[in-house]
């Protein structure tokens, strides 16, 4: 193919695009394009975006029919709202007088007030390489040209909906906390590029969710983990994983990394949240009425949601698969439990203001939301 008619394509790519959310826009009155009743609720994730990519002879040159920063620029809401510029990871290279000043000023997630230099020093001096940078291979060999996400959630619609296949047949596959997969792969797939926790949150998962079947946490070699930095410890148990000796302080003193991250974890294997990513995605997504209440320091985004936001600022494509949907009420906590449990809100998360997140965000077809 000529350079000029590879153009030609993309230009009808986005004014395909374009129509479609034209056609979207125009049949409503409210902010938002409504649902035509009934019709989207249904709809895979591949009707939705347009089938995979067009292809046009080599992988490389897979394009993303509709890529998510289309949408965005196309809603007047959200694209104030996003900077896609934002870096997403932290990692050892940028470490300087000025971030550890910058970032001492937030309690954490959003900072590192009260913690300790010593102690995210040298977490940060062991995440010096460029794996460490970027969520996808650096290679662009090995990187699809559309890279098409799928977020899964733990939420009860999943149990009995039938999506792993449609979960699979993404390019990348992120989890988090209990993420049972034995015996549900029909449901929820199997595979897994992306773990995402942090350590309260992993190891409450296998305290809790150990009789349902979450015996583990993910482990392959092609699999890398996501750790969110909610506390000192995050930072020490990733220090102690990456070394690959057992956590000499704190909470999880004793802890040996490797019964959660298997014997070969190197360094290459872990991405680590940076701290202004949670504090723009708070801000700007998910800041809720709870910030100005006594439980204001416990609050903080859900891991799912924090999961859902990176493969935003990250993927081409996002389809978002057992998050809380408006119709919650219908399905149990988990997909994974014995007898139908009810979603129970804590002061913790706010997770009315993150179902409105998700259903607005597929409205505006930025995301694709699994809902039935
Ligand atoms: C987006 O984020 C980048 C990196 O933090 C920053 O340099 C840039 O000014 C931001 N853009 C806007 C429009 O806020
Ligand atoms: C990263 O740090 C380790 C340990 O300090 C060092 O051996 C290694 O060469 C560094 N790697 C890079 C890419 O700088
Ligand atoms: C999961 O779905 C099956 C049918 O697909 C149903 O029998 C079971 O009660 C559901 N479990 C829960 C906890 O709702």
């Amino acid at each position: 193919l000529t350079l000029g008619r590879r153009l030609w394509l993309l230009l009808l790519l986005a004014a395909a695009c374009s129509g479609i959310l034209f056609a979207l826009y125009s049949s409503t009155v409210g902010p938002y394009p409504a649902t035509p009743a009934g019709a989207r609720d249904t709809m895979t994730s591949q009707a939705f975006f347009g089938s995979n990519a067009l292809n046009f002879g080599t992988r490389k040159s897979r394009l993303c029919r509709c890529p998510l920063h289309f949408a965005i620029q196309r809603h007047p809401h959200f694209r104030r709202l996003f900077n896609l510029s934002t870096p997403v990871l932290l990692w050892g290279r940028p470490f300087t007088q000025e971030l550890w000043d910058s970032l001492s000023q937030h309690k954490a997630p959003y900072g590192w007030q009260g913690l300790s230099h010593q102690a995210i020093a040298s977490t940060l001096n062991l995440l010096n390489g460029s794996e460490n940078a970027e969520l996808f291979a650096a290679s662009k060999e090995l990187r699809p040209d559309c890279i098409r996400c799928a977020v899964v959630g733990n939420g009860g619609i999943l149990n009995g909906s039938r999506q792993g296949p449609n979960i699979d047949a993404h390019d990348y596959v992120f989890r988090l906390n209990g993420a049972v997969i034995k015996d549900f792969e029909d449901d929820v797939g199997t595979r897994t590029s992306f773990y995402g926790f942090t350590v309260n949150t992993m190891k409450n998962s296998l305290i809790s969710y150990r009789k349902l079947g979450f015996t583990s946490v993910p482990q392959r070699q092609d699999l890398h983990y996501i750790f969110i930095p909610s506390d000192i410890r995050d930072y020490v148990m990733l220090r102690s994983a990456i070394l690959g000796v057992p956590v000499p302080e704190g909470t999880d003193k004793g802890d040996k990394p490797q019964t959660y991250f298997g014997p070969e974890a190197s360094a290459s294997k872990f991405k680590l949240l940076h701290p202004d990513f949670i504090r723009y995605l708070t801000e700007r997504f998910l800041k809720s009425e709870l910030m100005n209440t006594n439980f204001r320091d416990l609050y903080m985004p859900s891991t799912g949601a924090l999961m859902l936001l990176t493969a935003l600022h990250t993927c081409d494509q996002v389809s978002a698969y057992g998050f809380i949907t408006r119709n919650y009420r219908k399905f149990s906590d988990h997909y994974f439990d014995r007898i139908k449990k009810p979603l129970i809100f804590y002061a913790n998360h706010d997770l009315h203001l993150e179902a409105a997140l998700w259903g607005d965000l597929h409205k505006a077809g930025i995301i694709w939301l699994y809902q039935r």
